[in-house]
């Protein structure tokens, strides 16, 4: 018998889970780093620019989609058009590949999070670090050697998103945003305020807020805006068509979406402050100027090495902010994984009839498997090349695909009908045009631009993983979808196009 479809217990329950499915890593060290290469305070316009042609735009169309069709992502692909049930298979495979490195990254953080009560990373947290955590090697070396304390984390970060996502709705991901989030806030005001107590606080600051306009000129700096959108609101990966999928009658689209979108960039720029406040008081200490403290594109690692090195100075408050820091990185990654599980749980139970348990069980099992590739010493140099080319290569493309099916192949009219319903706010033609015209083009362009940087200039290891990436992306789709359906309402047609 099919299970009784999710619902949402409360409207907050569903803006913690969708706020949490948002902020993440990136919002933590990623848009940090970003801000301060674009060109400071002056990124801000590029930021916001992106933030209304791209965030809010497809947001939205996210929103609409998954609260009118009330189904996943394969079978409204499917109700579209008979043959585009793939293509949703295409975005869950990503996700999926996207989620077993990030577990990976939360798991390094989890270890982080244990050492910072005693500073346990030592004198030299960047040889530790590589040598001491990752032990990780240059190339493919290592691929069958694991790293005990990293498979060990990532076993507990994979039982806790099992034993999340495999309770309902309601008493899983719902209640642990519910706590997740708010806590997580009231964490990042402890740092921001602290940090910017610290001696040198003002020199970072200042640096993060100097605005550079000649960066308004440089295309890549725009691109970077858009790129920092896609990946902070986590856009495309059919998050929010499923979550919106769980809302009840009557829901307040337009608000909700609005308020999940300010929260999480007021997040990133808000937590921004306090990361340069450190980094500002570490200037001051050591003597090294900031942009020698940030390494462009490691973000990543960045948190695990500039930081440790930062509290090793900082005396008694870092064994505070310390386990503060980390432990937000922990319940914000954790939020977002979850949040990558449900799409593709929510259409392997529709399609197969099965439990939401069984399809967690599936999902989890599956995920940890693949994770276990980064727990090996190559994990660091394979987990970079899976963070590029999905982020930079696969995942756009899907977005201008979905623009192209959701913006002509369906009759667009109708989202727009449904995101006004109850809606305070309404949207108005410019959303179509936005769907059809801008956010492909100017995706494209990214895309393009992308190709030259992710692939083209890898080395001849990289792009053959690559290539068997590709291939895992477009074979298991199709088999995916070739498999029949135990559900026959999976192929009922839910909307008139
Ligand atoms: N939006 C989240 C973040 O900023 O970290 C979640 C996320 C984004 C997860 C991109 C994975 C990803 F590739």
């Amino acid at each position: 018998m099919a299970e009784e479809r999710s619902q949402w217990n409360s409207r907050f329950g569903f803006l913690m889970a969708m706020i949490g499915s948002a902020v993440g890593l990136g919002n933590i060290w990623r848009f940090p780093n970003v801000i301060y290469y674009n060109g400071g305070g002056s990124f801000l316009i590029p930021y916001i620019v992106a933030l209304f042609i791209l965030g809010i735009s497809f947001v939205m169309v996210e929103y609409a989609l998954g609260y009118r069709f009330k189904s996943s992502v394969g079978k409204i692909l499917y109700s579209i058009h008979n043959k585009l049930e793939p293509i949703g298979w295409v975005i869950l495979v990503i996700i999926f590949l996207i989620l077993s490195y990030y577990v990976c990254v939360i798991g390094w953080d989890l270890i982080y999070f244990v050492l910072s009560f005693s500073q346990g990373w030592g004198a030299d947290p960047s040889t530790f670090f590589a040598s001491g955590v990752l032990q990780a090697s240059d190339g493919l070396e290592g691929i069958f050697s694991f790293v005990p304390w990293v498979l060990i984390s990532v076993i507990v970060v994979w039982a806790t998103i099992y034993t999340i996502t495999r309770s309902k709705l309601d008493k899983g991901i719902e209640a642990v945003s519910k706590i997740l989030i708010p806590l997580l806030v009231v964490m990042v005001i402890i740092i921001v305020a602290f940090s910017l107590t610290l001696p040198g606080a003002f020199i970072g600051v200042t640096q993060l807020v100097t605005p550079n306009w000649a960066a308004l000129t440089n295309f890549d700096v725009w691109l970077a805006a858009f790129g920092q959108i896609v990946f902070s609101l986590s856009l495309g990966m059919a998050i929010a068509i499923t979550y919106s999928s769980y809302l009840p009658e009557g829901s307040k689209l337009v608000d909700s979406a609005l308020t999940v979108v300010f929260s999480n960039s007021t997040f990133e720029v808000f937590n921004s402050f306090g990361v340069f406040a450190i980094l500002g008081f570490m200037s001051l200490t050591s003597g090294i100027a900031i942009n020698s403290l940030i390494t462009e594109g490691s973000y990543m690692g960045m948190a695990f090495i500039v930081f440790p090195q930062v509290f090793n100075v900082m005396g008694f408050g870092a064994y505070i902010i310390g386990p503060l820091f980390f432990g937000c990185i922990l319940f914000a990654g954790i939020t977002s994984a979850i949040a990558l599980v449900e799409p593709i749980s929510a259409t392997i139970t529709e399609k197969f009839n099965i439990k939401r348990s069984i399809s967690a069980t599936i999902v989890c099992g599956l995920g940890f498997l693949v994770s276990l590739l980064f727990t090996t010493q190559a994990g660091l140099f394979i987990l970079t090349i899976f963070d590029s080319f999905l982020n930079n290569f696969a995942l756009l493309l899907t977005i201008v695909i979905e623009c192209i099916i959701f913006g002509w192949i369906y009759n667009f009219d109708n989202l727009i009908e449904t995101m006004n319903e109850y809606s305070t706010i309404k949207l108005g033609k410019i959303w179509k045009f936005v769907i059809k015209f801008a956010l492909p083009i100017c995706i494209l362009i990214f895309w393009i631009s992308g190709i030259q940087s992710t692939i083209l200039a890898a080395d001849l290891t990289s792009q053959l993983i690559m290539l068997g990436l590709s291939l895992v992306i477009i074979i298991v789709p199709i088999i995916l979808s070739i498999l029949p359906a135990k559900n026959e309402k999976y192929y009922d047609v839910i909307d008139e196009i």
